[in-house]
């Protein structure tokens, strides 16, 4: 990390544990509209301009090894499918033939030299490109280059695939902005896929984004785990454009070291700052990563219907050499599934209070101002003449937006 950044934070940590109440000049902010959370016009809106529109994380490219392997990606619903290149690189299309709509492949995953429609056998290379077609003498004057997969951007940070419905969208290096410069002390080109896990959760997706964005309930539901360990009142915010955002939180004693962890291999990169506190991204809209020198998971979390969601946790971690993952790990991973319990075992009650005539919306204080933030970016996506009215984030964040010295922000 940068000197700038690793000041501000340290900085940040500071001021955030000697305040007595919110900075001078931080607005009251309003409460979040309920109707984000029941409505289905809105829920529709959020659908086509956020989720359609949005870079998503979609796979680890360990997931494709070799040229010609494929996945299946269905986070969204359309079948998208995702293929590693003779070049290397990842390519998406919708696992939709140009003839009638068969599928090219149906395992979730595998490795093919040409995918072959399994209706009536017409068939594409690793590119999309239409390159056979039987019984060509009924389709005179036919020509096949019109007739490639639809393609859905797809792009790479590291290792981590991400695609975006919307061809039309910025380039992902551009979107991720400060992010991709901040983590890149984390290697994303060398981490591997480490474990995979999904939990499904009977709410609706931002009732359970919405608590991964403060700290302000380890006090609560984290007593006996993530708060014995960090100190929320240091939590300090960078709230960056295009809605991302990090937190910092403090460990109560910087020189402790997990035990669960010990002898793992350790990214050699990675500063003092994630060393000594816990960091939290949100790379917007879904993903939350907390990383550490050894290792870190994504947090990505899938709308499924308006009142269920998936939560997806995928590890990355640094080279561990030959053979299986070691064993450290799956101590490591059901220390995290207790957290994760923890984090989402009031998201079904939320969820009946949201859709109950007893919810007049979210009422947010300084500290969990990312939340609001996130929210904000919500409706600059859907445009905010767009928004119903009484859905709508009234703007207010927009002067706490930071301009960090470096990426895109920098300008
Ligand atoms: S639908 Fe694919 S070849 Fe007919
Ligand atoms: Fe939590």
């Amino acid at each position: 990390m940068d000197e700038f950044s690793a000041k501000r934070i340290k900085d940040g940590i500071e001021y955030e544990r000697a305040r007595n109440g919110p900075p001078n000049g931080f607005p009251a902010l309003p409460p979040i509209p309920s109707a984000r959370y029941v409505d289905t016009s809105f829920n529709d809106l959020e659908r086509e301009r956020l989720w359609k529109k949005s870079w998503l994380y979609a796979a680890h490219m360990d997931e494709i090894p070799e040229a010609g392997s494929y996945l299946l990606w269905k986070r969204l619903g359309s079948p998208i499918l995702i293929i590693r290149g003779k070049d290397d690189r990842p390519r998406a299309f919708y696992n939709t033939c140009r003839h009638r709509g068969g599928p090219l492949v149906k395992d979730e995953k595998g490795r093919k030299t040409l995918f072959t429609c399994g209706y009536h056998g017409w068939s594409y290379d690793h590119q999309g490109n239409l390159v056979g077609v039987r019984d060509p003498r009924d389709f005179p004057d036919f020509d096949k280059t019109c007739l490639g997969l639809i393609p859905v951007a797809c792009d790479t940070f590291g290792k981590w695939i991400f695609i975006n419905i919307n061809l039309k969208a910025e380039p992902l290096r551009e979107y991720l902005g400060p992010v991709a410069e901040q983590m890149a002390e984390f290697q994303p080109d060398r981490l591997r896929l480490a474990h995979k896990a999904e939990y499904a959760v009977k709410s609706n997706v931002k009732v359970l984004l919405d608590a991964f964005l403060e700290t302000y309930h380890l006090k609560s539901i984290h007593l006996q785990t993530v708060d014995r360990f960090l100190d929320h009142l240091g939590t300090t915010i960078e709230l960056w454009p295009n809605g991302h955002s990090r937190m910092t939180t403090p460990n109560r004693r910087p020189e402790w070291k997990d035990p669960g962890i010990a002898g793992l291999p350790e990214l050699d990169s990675v500063g003092e700052i994630a060393r000594e506190n816990n960091v939290s991204y949100n790379i917007y809209p879904n993903i939350v990563c907390p990383p550490a020198p050894t290792g870190l998971p994504f947090i990505v979390f899938w709308p499924k219907t308006m009142n269920t969601m998936t939560l997806e946790c995928v590890w990355f971690s640094p080279d561990w050499g030959p053979g299986p993952l070691p064993g450290v790990w799956n101590t490591r991973i059901a220390n995290f599934e207790r957290i994760i319990y923890e984090d989402t075992q009031f998201a079904p009650q939320i969820q009946e209070s949201v859709e109950s005539d007893g919810f007049k919306g979210i009422v947010l204080s300084y500290q969990e101002r990312r939340i609001y933030h996130w929210h904000e970016e919500l409706d600059r996506r859907i445009g905010i003449d767009d928004v119903p009215p009484e859905a709508r984030v009234v703007p207010m964040l927009s002067p706490f937006i930071e301009r960090p010295r470096f990426g895109r922000a920098a300008e």
